[in-house]
């Protein structure tokens, strides 16, 4: 039997990308079609995804549904593909219609009426999982993070009340979706919602409460991850939530889309490779040391493609970078966020001519250049439910350097004395994100990289570990069979 399952998010690769979640949620139709799932996933048109239905082929883009007021605002729902999977999107140009992007607007201010706006997405998307489409049924709702969170509380207190089950995946516990309690009377859900055990969260409206207090299963994106946010440290104010419905939170880690991320056939890279001819990276190393103007060195060739914030340990990164060009090392960053993290980094390139280079940006094709040629990706994160650029390094032989939190814990295996004699490293660990922490863990990598026998070893082992989504794919696949038969 086939499950049909409804995916419910605010980005997807190829058509949004802010972050991971967009790789995921792009990810996961091929990785659940292998095990008996048929996913469609609904996102919200914002203009990029609009004009991509418009290159559809004439024919294959279908308007399937309209609601003449959803929350207030005129919308239809158009049919068409994402790859080779079906694809929802929610026209709704009053709410999703401008330039800016999909969550803040050009100056990088929260869009006003975000409530609204991820309100509207959410209650349409329940509409569909319910059967609103004719000819159109789902086993199943899959929402993903605070913009679909209220998916399942949709369903939950759905009049009919026979409403299929829901599954709610946190990528990041930090974004919850917060609005004041003005916005509740406009959700259209019943009074008896607004309860602690609802939507209400500290007088207001919490989408992602809502969504973790209704969904059927909650999962995240890491064991590690899973097991942390019972805990005040990670939680970030929903642990106690998170504990009592503990028998029903799962940790499911993230792979990668090797059609998208496989240095053997990577169109982006000067000279593509595999684990057996490691060799031919070299040159990948020499064109990004061009591309960044860094000078060629014998330490390691470090990279950083992150978002500059806090979570990633961006600050605390900046503190040591004196102390990796002393150590012989260079650092090539592209990453974009908090203005004076931005600011500090470009200062720091210009500090360390010729050591030290910084992109400040978004580059999609850069940063598998930088996968592909550089030596080391640092990834100091204070938290991570999962992380993927990790992953990514893992893949292209760009040794993951990580903090030993959530899915970085999970999937990067610690060159210590054991690992390293039975050949299973694949990567550096430290523990807390301070300075003296980051001091070591750049010493370790420097002592690793100056045996390149041993270098070469932890290369190799990370290549050949398993980051597909082989099992995970299975592991969503069972989990919601076990929900619909439950049903
Ligand atoms: P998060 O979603 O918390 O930002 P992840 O590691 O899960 O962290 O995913 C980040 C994704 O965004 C990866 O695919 C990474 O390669 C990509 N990325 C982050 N910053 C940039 C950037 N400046 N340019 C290109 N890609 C980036
Ligand atoms: C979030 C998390 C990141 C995770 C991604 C995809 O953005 O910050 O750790 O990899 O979602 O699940």
């Amino acid at each position: 039997m086939t499950i049909r399952v409804l995916s419910i998010a605010s980005e997807a690769v190829p058509l949004i990308k802010t972050g991971g979640l967009a790789d995921v949620v792009g990810a996961l139709p091929a990785a659940v079609a292998d095990h008996g799932v048929a996913m469609t996933t609904m996102l919200p048109g914002y203009p990029a995804v609009m004009a991509a239905l418009g290159h559809e082929k004439a024919g294959r883009v279908k308007h399937v549904h309209a609601w003449p007021s959803l929350i207030g605002e005129p919308a239809r729902l158009i049919a068409g593909t994402i790859g080779d999977h079906p694809l929802l999107v929610l026209d709704a140009p009053g709410l999703f219609g401008r330039d800016g992007g999909p969550y803040v607007d050009g100056t990088g201010r929260d869009w006003a009426d975000n409530g609204l706006r991820f309100a509207a997405f959410a209650r349409a998307a329940a509409d569909v999982a319910c059967g609103a489409v004719p000819g159109m049924t789902f086993d199943l709702a899959h929402a993903h993070d605070w913009q679909a969170a209220l998916v399942p509380a949709y369903l939950r207190f759905a009049p009919a009340g026979d409403a299929p089950p829901s599954v709610i995946t946190i990528h990041n516990m930090a974004f919850q979706g917060h609005y004041p309690a003005a916005l509740f009377p406009r959700l259209g859900l019943p009074d008896a919602a607004w309860s602690i055990h609802g939507v209400e969260y500290h007088g207001g409206v919490g989408f992602l409460k809502a969504g973790l207090e209704s969904a059927w299963a909650i999962t995240t994106v890491s064991p590690t991850y899973a097991r942390e946010i019972r805990t005040a440290e990670f939680g970030m104010g929903l642990e106690g939530l998170i504990r009592a419905r503990a028998g029903h939170v799962h940790g499911i880690v993230n792979g990668i889309d090797s059609r998208e991320w496989n240095p053997a056939d990577d169109l982006a890279l000067a000279s593509p490779f595999t684990a057996r001819t490691l060799a031919r990276r070299a040159a990948n190393k020499t064109a990004l040391e061009a591309e960044f103007d860094l000078e060629p060195g014998t330490g390691p060739l470090f990279v950083v493609i992150s978002r500059l914030t806090w979570q990633k340990g961006m600050d605390e990164l900046l503190h040591v970078l004196d102390h990796l060009v002393a150590s012989g090392a260079r650092l090539a960053l592209l990453g974009s966020g908090d203005r004076a993290l931005e600011a500090g980094f470009v200062a720091a390139a210009g500090r360390h001519p010729r050591r030290i280079g910084v992109r400040i940006g978004y580059d999609e094709n850069l940063s598998h250049r930088m996968q592909g040629g550089g030596d080391a990706i640092l990834v100091p994160s204070r938290f991570e439910p999962c992380g993927l650029t990790q992953l990514y390094g893992l893949a292209y032989g760009c040794v993951p350097v990580v903090a030993r939190t959530g899915g970085l814990a999970d999937t990067v295996i610690d060159a210590n004395l054991a690992a390293l004699a039975t050949g299973c490293a694949t990567g550096i660990q430290f523990n807390a994100v301070t300075h003296n922490a980051l001091v070591e863990a750049i010493d370790r990598t420097g002592e690793l990289y100056r045996d390149p026998r041993v270098w070469q070893q932890v290369q190799r082992a990370g290549m050949k570990s398993d980051f597909s989504w082989g099992r995970s794919g299975k592991a969503y696949a069972d989990l919601y069979a076990s929900l619909v038969e439950a049903r």
